[in-house]
């Protein structure tokens, strides 16, 4: 076999065979195949699409070429969830906690930053000391002694995502089906978990536009993970408008700490909850009675808090930063944005502001490019919000006077002052 042929057979629309699958995938990851050669199948299946059986096989031909992790011995009710992406998405940080805290094991790894969405990884790595390294001892360790571990793809759990993610996020392959349900799916069913939500965001700061493309994204994940055996429902979530009221790696730490504390936004609220609700009514060991109770009160007697500020201190982090955000560096510039007019704000382009986010240096445009952790956006004004001409309705943290001037001009853009009072739905539907 070679890898010439499969990229021909991919470029002129065939289906490629579960051999061939196995032969990309396995000679990409020990290097046999090159970036370019691999740049150039990943470009003919982002075009032309895959069959459902040949997502199934490259998922399990990713799912395989590491180890995949037995967490039997710790429990049989392990949880996962994951997110699309999206702009100022830091609902796993917030939720997983929770979850942890209610008594639920979390096995989880994360990644990092994909086109303009963010990454969980970066912003765990904003506290400094925080370590996404672990061994698998280690991480199998952090989830039996405090019930809870958010790591990186740095152990030896699907090295093909691992490659193919980063070149994806190269050669502009972000937001294809295919490529998108094997990526997570094959991190899902290597790292353990019995069960999996999904988080699949749909809308302006997505790789998911519309709902119909949300929907296939979200039914071809659920049919993975009926093959692979665990338990998967996907949420399907607004990603219009930013989520939360940040964006930017230590900004969104900051934001996490308050949620933690009980202080969300309306539409992280909601999010959080029903992830949080769904993970608990697959989890087997609550009914799905009384769930969203038992969530708000986590919160309120600080358990959910606690347990992040225990998760911090076992993975290295400074918790001091946790308890203390003002810790956190800031940036240099610090710039109000201000409304030219009163009304409502009819739009918050995620797709603009992700764009914003990209030249600020919250994520990478390049593989190695370094990101800045202090960089980023809040927003006092979101979609429904009423508007006074002269109040400040955003703010940008910038690393220089030139990148800020340029921010505000993109995030003014990105906004849309009307005399609307729009209101938005944050979950679409449970699939
Ligand atoms: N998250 C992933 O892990 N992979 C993708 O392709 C998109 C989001």
């Amino acid at each position: 076999m070679n890898i010439l042929d499969i990229i021909e057979n991919k470029k002129n629309a065939k289906d490629l065979s579960k051999e061939e699958i196995e032969f990309f995938v396995n000679n990409y990851t020990n290097g046999e195949i090159t970036d370019y050669q691999a740049a150039a199948l990943i470009m003919a299946i982002c075009i032309n699409g895959m069959t459902q059986n040949e997502i199934l096989d490259l998922t399990f031909a990713m799912a395989n070429s590491g180890d995949v992790l037995d967490l039997s011995d710790i429990s049989n009710n392990i949880v996962d969830k994951h997110s699309t992406g999206g702009v100022g998405d830091k609902i796993t940080l917030i939720v997983m906690p929770i979850i942890a805290s209610l008594g639920i094991p979390v096995a989880k790894m994360s990644g990092r930053g994909l086109g303009i969405t963010g990454g969980t990884l970066d912003k765990l790595e904003s506290i400094p000391g925080y370590n996404i390294n672990l061994s698998v001892e280690e991480f199998k360790k952090n989830i039996k002694d405090i019930g809870i571990s958010l790591i990186g793809q740095t152990l030896n759990l699907a090295p093909a995502d691992r490659k193919i993610y980063a070149l994806r996020d190269t050669i502009s392959c972000t937001n294809s089906i295919p490529l998108i349900a094997s990526s997570i799916m094959s991190k899902k069913i290597a790292s353990g978990a019995n069960s999996i939500v999904l988080d699949v965001t749909c809308g302006k700061g997505a790789f998911m536009s519309n709902k119909t493309e949300a929907r296939k994204l979200a039914k071809m994940m659920n049919l993975i993970g009926k093959w692979a055996k665990r338990k998967t429902v996907c949420v399907l979530t607004n990603m219009d408008e930013p989520l939360g009221h940040s964006v930017g790696n230590s900004l969104e730490i900051i934001e996490t700490v308050e949620a933690l504390k009980g202080n969300m936004s309306k539409d992280v609220e909601e999010v959080v909850l029903n992830i949080a609700i769904q993970i608990m009514n697959l989890s087997g060991i609550y009914s799905v009675s009384n769930n969203r109770k038992k969530v708000l009160e986590v919160i309120k007697n600080g358990k959910a808090y606690e347990k992040f500020k225990e998760l911090v201190v076992r993975q290295g982090g400074d918790v001091s930063y946790i308890e203390n955000p003002e810790k956190f560096e800031k940036a240099p510039v610090i710039t109000p944005i201000i409304a030219e007019k009163d009304g409502y704000v009819e739009k918050l382009d995620a797709y603009k502001i992700g764009k914003a986010g990209e030249e600020l240096g919250i994520g990478r445009q390049k593989e190695d490019d370094v990101i800045d952790y202090r960089v980023g956006m809040t927003f006092n004004k979101k979609i429904g919000d009423a508007v006074k001409k002269g109040e400040i309705i955003a703010y940008v943290h910038a690393n220089s006077p030139e990148k800020s001037i340029e921010c505000v001009e993109k995030i003014k853009k990105a906004y849309k002052i009307g005399n609307k009072k729009i209101s938005k739905k944050n979950i679409i539907e449970i699939i």
